[in-house]
């Protein structure tokens, strides 16, 4: 996907939608009709990719001028993340701040998955516990 930050033009207040239109229009159109959203990103130096931030500053335009979110109440949300490091709590503060930022919009958090010494593609298959935590956040959903 190919697509820029908010501008802070501040379009959204007034018009109920981001102005800029790419590759993440059709998904934050997604989020706004979605009864339950998961959530992904890499632990990229302590935080969540620049990436996964383009994405979340784009949710501005889920809030209202008075600084209401505009989403239906009730979605549920689910994160999950990837980092390297074993030490669970190492980077913990990420996914929590980002949780603090879906429950301002309205979210429900469901869950948070915490893969840690997730360097290679496989290793979660080893987690057999986050597994199972991920099979039953999902079938609360
Ligand atoms: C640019 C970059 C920065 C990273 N920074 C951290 C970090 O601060 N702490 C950490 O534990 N892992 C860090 N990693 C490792 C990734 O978090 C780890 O490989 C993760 O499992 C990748 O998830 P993915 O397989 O979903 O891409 C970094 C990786 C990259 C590419």
């Amino acid at each position: 996907m190919c697509y820029s930050g908010c501008q802070g033009c501040n379009y959204c207040k007034s018009a109920e939608e981001c102005k800029i239109d790419d590759d993440l229009s059709g998904l934050l159109e997604d989020i706004r009709e979605a009864d339950a959203v998961v959530f992904g990103s890499p632990i990229y130096f302590n935080l969540f990719s620049g990436q996964f931030k383009l994405m979340e500053d784009r949710m501005y335009s889920f809030i209202d001028s008075g600084f209401r979110s505009r989403l239906a109440p009730g979605k549920k949300a689910v994160i999950v993340t990837s980092q390297g490091n074993p030490e669970g709590p190492a980077f913990e503060k990420a996914a929590d701040d980002f949780a603090e930022v879906l429950r301002f919009l309205g979210f429900e958090m469901a869950g948070i998955i915490r893969m840690v010494d997730g360097g290679s593609p496989d290793a979660v298959l080893s987690r057999r516990d986050l597994l199972d935590q991920a099979r039953s956040v999902g079938s609360s959903l």
